[in-house]
C-alpha cells in the first residue's frame, strides 16, 4: 500500500460530473470548455508547422517567437515588460504552471492562503509539497475578497497567496482597490503571489481585466499565469504560460525542465503566429458577454437567483428557492432528472453553507437556450 501524499483528495468533480452528463445524455454545462471548435486558421497553422518539420523538442522555456509575442501582448495590454529570454516560460496549460510555481515555493509546513471557493488544483499541489492550505472565504454573495480575513490568516508560516481573477467558479473580478490593499498587506513580508489569470480576456460590461503585473510592487513577487486553452477555445491543446521576474523564473525553470522539459512544438509556433493579430483574442469579451446575457435572459423568470458574472464563462445559480438539498444532490438531480449537467461548488471549498451550483456558458447558443428552457421549469423539490 502506498502511504498516500493526498489521502483526502478524490477524483476531480469535473471528471465525475462529465461522466454523469455522458451517462445521462444530459446537456453538459459542467466542465469548463467550449462545445464549439477553435478557429480553422489556428488548426491550419498547427498543421502547417507540423508539415514544415517543427516536430521535435522545443527549447525548454518555450519557442522564442512565442515568448516574444507573449511579452508584446503583456506590454501592450498591461504596460509591463517581461524579458522573453529570462522571464517567460511556456507551460503545459495553466495547470502545470500552477503546480510548478506552487512546488518551488512551498516547503514542509509552509502555509498557502487560498480564497475560497478556489479552483480545485491549488490545494492538492500545496499538500503534495508538505504545505498547508489556509482557506479564507470570499464574501457572500458578491464573492469579493475580504482583506480583513486575509490579514487574520497571515502567519509567520505564510509563504504564498493565490489570487484568481476573473474568478472560477464565481465570475467575480478584482479591483484597483484590491491591488492597493494587497500591496500594503504584503509590503516587507516574505510572501509570494501566484496570480491565476487564465480568464484575462473574458471580462464583461466594459470592465477591464486588472493584471497583477500592473502593480510594480506586486509584480516583483508574483508568478502570473495564463492559458491559451481558455483564450483560443483549445483547452485540449494544453498550452499556457507563466511570467515572473528573473530570479523567480530561474527557480521555476529548474523544476519545469524536469517535469516535462518542453511543450508541444507545432502548437507553440501556431499560437505565436496567431497572437500577431490581437483581434483573435480581443473579441472574447463581447463574444462571451452575449452568451451570458442570452442564457440569463432565459432564466430571469425562473426560480434561480443570480448576479450576472463579471468575467469568465461561468455563471453561478442560487437554487435556495427550489430546495435545501446539498449542491451535490441537486447537481445529480439536474443531470439525471432534468437533463442539464452542472457543477456543485462545495468541492471548491471546505465549508459550503449556500445552495449554489456553477454553469458554464461556453456553449453554442442553441444549446444554451435548450438548457435554459429545461432549467426554467425546475420548480420546488421536496
Ligand atoms: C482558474 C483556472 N485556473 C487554471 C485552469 C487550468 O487551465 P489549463 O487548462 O490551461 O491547464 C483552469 C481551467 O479550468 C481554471 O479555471
Amino acid at each position: 500500500m502506498i502511504d498516500s501524499k493526498l489521502p483526502d483528495i478524490g477524483i476531480s468533480i469535473f471528471a465525475v460530473m462529465s461522466k454523469m452528463a455522458n451517462d445521462s445524455r444530459a446537456i453538459n454545462l459542467s466542465q469548463g470548455f467550449p462545445d464549439f471548435n477553435c478557429s480553422d486558421e489556428l488548426i491550419e497553422l498547427f498543421h502547417r508547422y507540423q508539415k514544415e518539420g517543427f516536430n521535435q523538442y522545443a527549447p525548454y522555456p518555450g519557442v522564442m517567437v512565442l515568448r516574444e509575442n507573449i511579452s508584446k501582448k503583456t506590454q501592450m495590454l498591461y504596460g509591463k515588460y517581461y524579458n522573453p529570454e529570462t522571464e517567460i516560460t511556456v507551460t503545459a496549460g495553466a495547470t502545470q504552471a500552477l503546480y510548478t510555481a506552487i512546488t518551488i515555493l512551498i516547503k514542509k509546513n509552509d502555509e498557502a492562503i487560498l480564497l475560497e471557493p478556489a479552483y480545485d488544483s491549488y490545494a492538492p499541489a500545496v499538500i503534495a509539497s508538505g504545505g498547508r492550505p489556509i482557506s479564507v472565504p470570499l464574501d457572500f454573495p458578491n464573492y469579493n475578497i475580504n482583506w480583513n480575513k486575509v490579514k487574520d490568516a497571515i502567519s509567520s508560516k505564510t509563504k504564498l497567496i493565490i489570487i484568481n481573477s476573473p474568478h472560477n467558479p464565481t465570475g467575480s473580478v478584482i479591483s484597483r482597490t484590491d491591488i492597493k490593499v494587497l500591496e500594503e498587506l504584503l509590503r516587507d513580508k516574505d510572501i509570494f503571489v501566484i496570480s491565476d489569470e487564465v480568464y484575462e480576456h473574458i471580462v464583461f460590461d466594459g470592465q477591464k481585466h486588472i493584471s497583477l503585473c500592473t502593480s510594480e510592487e506586486l509584480s516583483k513577487k508574483s508568478f502570473i499565469i495564463s492559458s491559451f486553452g481558455k483564450t483560443f477555445h483549445a483547452t485540449g491543446w494544453k498550452v499556457g504560460y507563466c511570467v515572473a521576474p528573473e530570479s523567480l523564473m530561474y527557480e521555476f525553470r529548474k523544476l519545469h525542465q524536469f517535469m516535462l522539459f518542453s511543450v508541444n512544438t507545432p502548437a507553440q509556433y501556431a499560437y505565436a503566429e496567431y497572437l500577431n493579430n490581437p483581434e483573435n483574442y480581443l473579441y472574447l469579451n463581447s463574444f462571451y458577454q452575449k452568451k451570458r446575457d442570452l442564457f440569463l435572459n432565459e432564466l430571469k423568470n425562473s426560480n434561480f437567483i443570480f448576479t450576472p458574472a463579471e468575467g469568465t464563462y461561468f455563471q453561478l445559480l442560487d437554487y435556495s428557492r427550489i430546495t435545501q438539498i446539498t449542491d451535490m444532490e441537486f447537481s445529480e438531480y439536474l443531470t439525471k432528472k432534468v437533463g442539464v449537467a452542472v457543477i456543485p461548488i462545495s468541492p471548491f471549498m471546505k465549508t459550503s453553507k449556500h445552495q449554489i451550483i456553477r454553469t458554464c456558458f461556453a456553449k453554442k447558443d442553441d444549446v444554451l437556450l435548450q438548457a435554459a428552457e429545461k432549467l426554467k421549469d425546475v420548480r420546488e423539490i421536496r
